[in-house]
């Protein structure tokens, strides 16, 4: 059976869809429909739509404000299942954030491999979903048992409209920090022996690179359209748009991979000095 949904008409579904389980489970059927269809060489039309602001939520976990999050001894039972909690809240918001952006901008004339590369994200992203809720559970708790951080969806928000800000901020500042911090979680599991975890860490690993470098790609590839210096208008769109400094230290070798040279976020870790009041 098929249906003849628009790329975006998939997107919104899934941003519709509140449970985490069943959010992951529709991407993954709309992600294997695109790659078969874009095999027999008639991929659905990309379409326009109307995102909602915000994704559909479960009602649980309730967000709190970052502040608000107990924080947990990372080395004690009770703090790494806190960690894998938030790692599966990061990675529901994710799924969203590459279904999102296919819809959000669809109005932006784009090459079909654009699309290829967020649907295989949004793909990767819900099996992540699923590997920490695997994960949770084999430890006897479940995503939505402990509060998760309400400012995820804030990037999202502040560059609804500005695709190329979209592009600076989600793949190349938030998933390229996700390759800072990784290494060291996966160390706290191997030390406390829990040999799931770190497989399911080393899967989320070995694939956030990739979306990194989707983010460089693209946003390389608007500048170009645009000619526009890179280096600088990442500089401009994160300092207008990401609400803090980057911090080191940097996986650099893994941002190397993924497109992302040391000067594109080392003017970053420090304030504008050009905005000095
Ligand atoms: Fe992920
Ligand atoms: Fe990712």
């Amino acid at each position: 059976m098929t249906d003849h949904k628009t790329l975006s008409d998939m997107a919104i579904d899934v941003l519709t869809t509140a449970d985490g389980r069943a959010k992951t489970a529709l991407s993954h059927r709309y992600a294997a429909q695109w790659r078969d269809a874009r095999a027999a060489g008639t991929p659905p039309e990309i379409g326009l739509a109307n995102p909602p602001l915000r994704p559909a939520r479960p009602v649980r976990p309730e967000l709190l404000s970052p502040r608000d999050v107990p924080r947990r001894r990372p080395g004690s039972p009770e703090g790494r299942i806190a960690l894998l909690h938030a790692v599966a809240h990061i990675e529901l918001n994710a799924v969203d954030l590459h279904w999102d952006i296919i819809a959000r901008f669809a109005d932006v004339k784009m090459p079909i491999g654009y699309y290829d590369d967020w649907v295989k994200a949004a793909d990767e992203e819900s099996k992540h979903f699923n590997l920490m809720c695997d994960c949770l559970e084999s430890l006897g708790s479940h995503y939505g048992a402990l509060p998760a951080h309400a400012g995820m969806w804030r990037a999202a928000e502040d560059t609804a409209q500005d695709h190329m800000g979209r592009l600076a901020v989600v793949p190349m500042v938030l998933e390229a920090r996700g390759l800072d911090v990784t290494p060291g979680m996966i160390e706290i599991f191997r030390k406390a022996g829990d040999k799931n975890a770190v497989a399911a860490l080393e899967t989320i690993y070995g694939e956030e690179v990739a979306h990194v470098a989707y983010g460089s790609k693209w946003f390389h590839f608007l500048c170009g359209r645009h000619d526009l210096d890179p280096k600088e208008v990442f500089h401009t769109l994160v300092r207008r748009y990401f609400h803090s400094t980057l911090k080191p230290p940097f996986n650099e070798e893994k941002r190397a991979e993924a497109g992302l040279p040391p000067d594109f976020y080392w003017p970053l870790t420090q304030d504008d000095p050009d905005s000095a009041t």
